[in-house]
């Protein structure tokens, strides 16, 4: 069963999301870092399909850019008018049409679906010709499709609209992913019509024609929670507050440390190693890897970066987009890294700010230093060697290079390249008038006083 092909996808994601009451596409608000849809993509990419598509309709463009960011092989169809669910799995027929293999379908709405319940579809097809997902509800009034059963063999599914009382009173309802042989399932859906209480085409429907045909289906079961839609920004809230829940006892499982862990935010795709500490109020976007024994100090906001064995970041660190910090690196308070490498033992831990730079091994950065980086147009890096040490306020005007071992003079605008071991001033020199000070002060003072008796 199941063809000679790969898995095939098409994942629904063309609706308006009215409730969302937004001017943007619903698949595409933000769950735990990323786009609804992405999260529909990432299951459905670890099942190594051979080809997935993506219905569009309401904001299709943006739907369609987003689609391809996570993919850039993914094939988007549009669904012009969204006349239900049928029709919207019908818009991919000329790709998956004679798919010699499992097709899935599945929403764009619906985040939490894992890969490990798509494989257990799969798995199920040897026993069946149409697999359905689905789940209990805790909520009997919950306006699912309901799962009418006989035995382990699923003989239609009835929409809540259309349900009556008994039928209503069903726990086991439809989560919306369904799988079959890709040709048989596009047959099926031809057959689809939509006399119903919506006047939509309902994809639920094929399990009755499936039936009257002498084929089979049957349901695989999950949590509830795992076939969570969202619909409106509460439910998303909903979504992001469960998704947190989890990633919190997750790291406190695999060995981090947390104080207080409600206040710590993760994103779908962070990783923190072993025996590391994250202190309060700490927020990684996606792209963090955090290696083992590593201490995530308060109030720092992280994301694209990496952060190796025994760095200290923080409190009020920013890593930004390729910050890549070496084992045992510092960085301290209101420190902002972005497009850097930062080499083993170097400590930058005061008011500053690197981009894209280089900083070799055990070099010190001083206070309120800056890489200027940017020339209104282009940017431009800086280098560091080694064993270096950068005064306090220094700006590196970059492109500029600094060689190993070498010093620049606290309050220093570098614009040339420093030799390896030299010492580099960029400043002023300093002048002198003695007396001058004392003799301010006193005809100012005297001033003062001539002023008041007046
Ligand atoms: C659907 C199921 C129902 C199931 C429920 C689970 C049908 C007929 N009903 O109902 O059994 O319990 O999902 O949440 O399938 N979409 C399109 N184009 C369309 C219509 C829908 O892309 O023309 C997309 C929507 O954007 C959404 C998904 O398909 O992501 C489901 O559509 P929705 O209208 O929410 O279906 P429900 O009525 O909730
Ligand atoms: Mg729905």
């Amino acid at each position: 069963m199941g063809g000679t092909g790969g898995v095939g996808i098409v994942i629904l994601a063309a609706g308006a999301g009215t409730r969302m009451n937004s001017e943007r596409p619903k698949v595409l608000h933000e769950l735990a870092g990323a786009p609804l849809l992405h999260h529909a993509m990432r299951s459905a990419a670890a099942l190594a399909p051979e080809q997935m598509v993506v219905v569009t309709g309401v904001g299709a463009h943006e739907v369609e850019k987003a689609a391809r960011a996570f993919d850039p092989e993914v094939v988007t169809v549009h669904q012009a008018e969204r006349l239900g669910t049928a029709h919207a799995v019908l818009q991919a027929r000329e790709l998956l049409g004679s798919h010699d293999g499992d097709v899935i379908v599945l929403y764009g709405d619906t985040p939490f679906v894992t890969s490990e319940t798509l494989e257990r579809m799969l798995e199920a097809r040897a026993k069946a010709d149409v697999v359905v997902l689905g789940f209990e509800t805790a909520d009997p009034e919950a306006r699912y499709g309901r799962l009418v059963t006989q035995g382990d063999r699923l003989e239609r599914i009835v929409e809540w609209k259309d349900a009556d009382a008994a039928t209503r009173a069903i726990r086991l309802c439809n989560s919306g992913v369904v799988c079959a042989e890709g040709t048989f399932l596009f047959d099926l859906l031809r057959e689809v019509g939509n006399d119903n209480a919506a006047q939509e085409y309902y994809l639920t429907d094929i399990i009755e024609i499936a039936g009257r045909r002498g084929m089979n289906a049957t349901v695989v079961r999950c949590d509830e929670a795992e076939t969570l839609g969202i619909n409106s920004r509460t439910e998303l809230l909903a979504a992001e507050v469960a998704f947190q829940a989890r990633a919190r006892a997750d790291a406190l499982e695999n060995g981090v440390s947390m104080q207080a862990p409600d206040t710590v935010f993760f994103s779908y795709d962070t990783f923190i190693g072993r025996d590391t500490v994250i202190e309060p109020n700490v927020v990684f976007g996606p792209g963090v890897t955090v290696e083992s024994e590593a201490r995530i100090r308060a109030f720092s906001h992280l994301e694209g970066c990496h952060v190796s064995r025994g760095a200290i970041v923080g409190p009020f660190a920013r890593l930004r987009p390729g910050a890549e910090l070496a084992e045992d690196v510092h960085v301290g308070n209101f420190v902002e890294i972005k497009a850097a490498q930062v080499g083993e033992g170097a400590k930058i831990n005061h008011l500053t700010y690197i981009g894209d730079a280089e900083i070799g091994e055990r070099t010190n950065v001083g206070a309120g230093t800056v890489t200027c980086n940017y020339d209104g147009v282009f940017k431009h890096r800086t280098v560091i060697g080694k064993n270096a040490f950068i005064g306090s306020d220094t700006m590196l005007v970059a492109p500029v290079t600094v060689g190993d071992g070498a010093i620049t003079g606290s309050g220093s605008v570098i614009t040339q390249d420093v030799a390896p071991g030299a010492l580099a001033l960029g400043r002023a020199r300093q002048v002198e008038f003695a007396g001058f000070a004392t003799k301010f002060f006193e005809k100012l003072r005297a001033l003062k006083a001539a002023t008041s008796k007046g």
